[in-house]
């Protein structure tokens, strides 16, 4: 809001930021795929960016040790997978098919509004990755969850072939930033819902 006090002086009252927000507990809950190891790091990264924020409860879990109430006690799921075949991972498709197969949440929308972001890592620059990360976003969205984006313009990602960096600081940079977007999203939705 701007408060005009004269000709030239402006003063700017501003509401307070999500920093100055007071801390809303969020449930953040990292799952991944990984063989070779470099989805599993930048696993780490987001789980690091999404404890950087106040209030943040996060867990890390490997997709197949996942359990229905793993996701019901979610705010935010996050989901990582190495890009197979410029998609995601069997496992990764199991995961998300058991959400209706197995651990009975789709037919009643239990994650609906819950909040959800993509990270992956593939071989090569242009291969598959973004197309990858819609992929996890699209069984998101069918879920109702809200997707969103951090670390890249889809989420976060990572090169892993012989001539490429590898999961260097670039991409754990990248993947604390999802990390942290994420969380930071879920506390905005659950502090809204409460008013
Ligand atoms: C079956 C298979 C298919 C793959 N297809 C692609 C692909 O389409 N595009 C790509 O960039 N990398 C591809 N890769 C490479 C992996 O995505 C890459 O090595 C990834 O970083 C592996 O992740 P991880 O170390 O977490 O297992 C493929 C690897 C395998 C085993």
């Amino acid at each position: 809001m701007r408060v005009a006090q004269g000709r030239d002086s402006v003063l700017l009252a501003v509401k307070p930021t999500q920093a100055q927000a007071p801390a809303v507990g969020v449930n953040v809950l990292v799952v991944y795929h990984s063989v070779t190891g470099n989805t599993e790091k930048m696993a780490h990264g987001i789980t690091e960016g999404a404890r950087s924020v106040a209030g943040a409860n996060v867990v890390l879990k490997r997709v197949g040790e996942v359990v229905a109430d793993d996701l019901l006690a979610s705010d935010a799921v996050i989901v990582g997978s190495p890009v197979y075949f410029a998609s995601m991972s069997g496992e990764v498709k199991t995961f998300f098919d058991n959400w209706s197969l197995k651990f009975g949440l789709f037919r009643e929308l239990k994650m609906r509004n819950k909040v959800g972001g993509a990270f992956v890592t593939g071989a090569a620059i242009s291969n598959g990755k973004e197309v990858t990360m819609q992929a996890i976003h699209a069984a998101m969205l069918v879920n109702q969850m809200s997707i969103v984006s951090g670390g890249g313009a889809f989420g976060a990602s990572a090169t892993t072939g012989p001539d490429s960096p590898g999961i260097d600081e670039k991409a754990l940079e990248s993947a604390r930033a999802l990390g942290k977007r994420v969380a930071e999203f879920a506390a905005v939705t659950k502090r809204g819902s409460r008013t």
